[in-house]
């Protein structure tokens, strides 16, 4: 099944930063020796040629630069990687064109560059806005530091958002308020609040296990994301997913290209994607050492390493682990679309009455506040 009319979104990753964080497990790397730009360009122009070969004559309407550190690229950067795009896709003229940023002085000063390069929107990881917990985040910013970067995104783009981590080691719902009460202040259309995760094999991991970092328990978490969703939507900041809020129109349509289970490309060194190819949807992943990409792309066009096509069964459970994210929940006749077989009625009554699931009017299906705290068991039980 191609989405038609649905929607088309890019990934680019940019997989450098300045240091790594010891709670993120993205594909992110820190190089000493200068990051040959130059190089790069032409790599990801070459990806972008081949992918738009296999993947012709669709009308992109999202673009992500996500990383890693995308602001840490030239605007001149930037603004090639945007101009392949363009000369090997049609673009849609209301494209919306995202890059993530670090909140910290020097790449605030590119943001005009990135303006002018074809970016129209920012998303910032300002993470907290307490001193001592951006430290102990392992952050080069302080919270003023990120307030006047988002104060600069003000100014440069009509649209911007930034990221918050919560539920962070002895973390109070008192001392949250507060501080999502002051981020919404200086939030416009869209915020990014996430729970702490502790991945595994981060440094973050090693001290949760030898129990020198203690995150909250489950109840207290429960009582940080109410708070959340309480005092976000109740300032005009709903959540549309489990994790992001926006104002009703505002949501970031590219991540909304990921959780309607759209089709999009993924450039650049151990980017995702999910290609519908002569009627068959394809699951792709590139190479995570920048590296090795490098070398991959030069070689053959592309930096590919999976190349999966997905049964239904498989498209199915996909479409239902994202969407169900989503607080527009899912459509079961899609669902069955993909499966083959309807949803197990038995199954969603039974969720019903845990208060887990509901239907909306319009006949979706979709996970209420409180199964949003258990959603991937509420998934799997559907998924069964
Ligand atoms: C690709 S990352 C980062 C963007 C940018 N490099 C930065 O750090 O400012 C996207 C977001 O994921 C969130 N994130 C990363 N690791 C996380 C974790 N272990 N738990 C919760 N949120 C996490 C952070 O809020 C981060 O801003
Ligand atoms: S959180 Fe952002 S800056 Fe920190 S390592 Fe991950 S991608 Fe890099």
């Amino acid at each position: 099944m191609r989405d038609a009319d649905e929607g088309f979104g890019v990934y680019v990753h940019w997989p450098f930063c300045l240091s790594k964080c010891p709670y993120c497990d993205f594909n992110s790397h820190v190089r000493h020796s200068e990051i040959d730009e130059a190089r790069y360009v032409r790599a990801f122009t070459r990806e972008i040629a081949t992918t738009a070969e296999r993947a012709p004559g669709r009308t992109v309407t999202t673009i992500f630069m996500g990383g890693g550190t995308p602001s840490l690229m030239q605007p001149a950067t930037v603004g090639a990687i945007l101009d392949a795009i363009g000369k090997h896709w049609a673009v849609a003229p209301d494209v919306e064109v995202t890059l993530e940023a670090n909140p910290t002085s020097v790449e605030a000063t590119r943001f005009a560059g990135y303006r002018t390069a074809g970016v129209n929107r920012v998303s910032l990881g300002v993470q907290a806005l307490d001193d001592a917990a951006l430290k102990e985040l392992g952050r080069l910013h302080t919270a003023q530091e990120a307030l006047d970067a988002v104060a600069i995104a003000r100014k440069s783009f009509d649209r911007y958002s930034f990221d918050l981590i919560y539920a962070r080691p002895g973390q109070t719902t008192g001392a949250w308020r507060a501080e999502l009460t002051r981020a919404i202040d200086e939030a416009a259309e869209h915020l990014s609040l996430y729970q702490l995760t502790i991945e595994p094999d981060t440094p973050f991991a090693a001290l949760h296990a030898s129990g020198r970092l203690v995150t909250p328990d489950d109840e207290q978490a429960r009582a940080l994301f109410d708070v959340t969703q309480e005092l976000a939507a109740a300032r005009g900041l709903p959540a549309y997913e489990i994790s992001n809020h926006a104002r009703a129109g505002a949501e970031c349509r590219h991540n909304l290209v990921y959780w309607r289970y759209h089709e999009y490309a993924g450039i650049g060194p151990g980017a995702h994607g999910r290609l519908v190819i002569d009627g068959t949807r394809h699951a792709t992943s590139t190479e995570k050492r920048p590296e090795s990409w490098l070398m991959r792309v030069e070689a053959s066009g592309h930096g590919l390493v999976t190349d999966e096509t997905l049964t239904r069964t498989e498209q199915a459970d996909e479409y239902l682990l994202m969407g169900l994210r989503l607080a527009e929940g899912i459509d079961p006749q899609r669902y069955a679309a993909f499966s083959g077989h309807p949803l197990d009625e038995a199954r969603i009554a039974a969720l019903g009455a845990e208060g887990m699931v509901e239907r909306t009017e319009d006949g979706r299906l979709r996970v209420t506040r409180a199964g949003f705290p258990v959603l991937d068991a509420v998934v799997a039980d559907l998924a069964a």
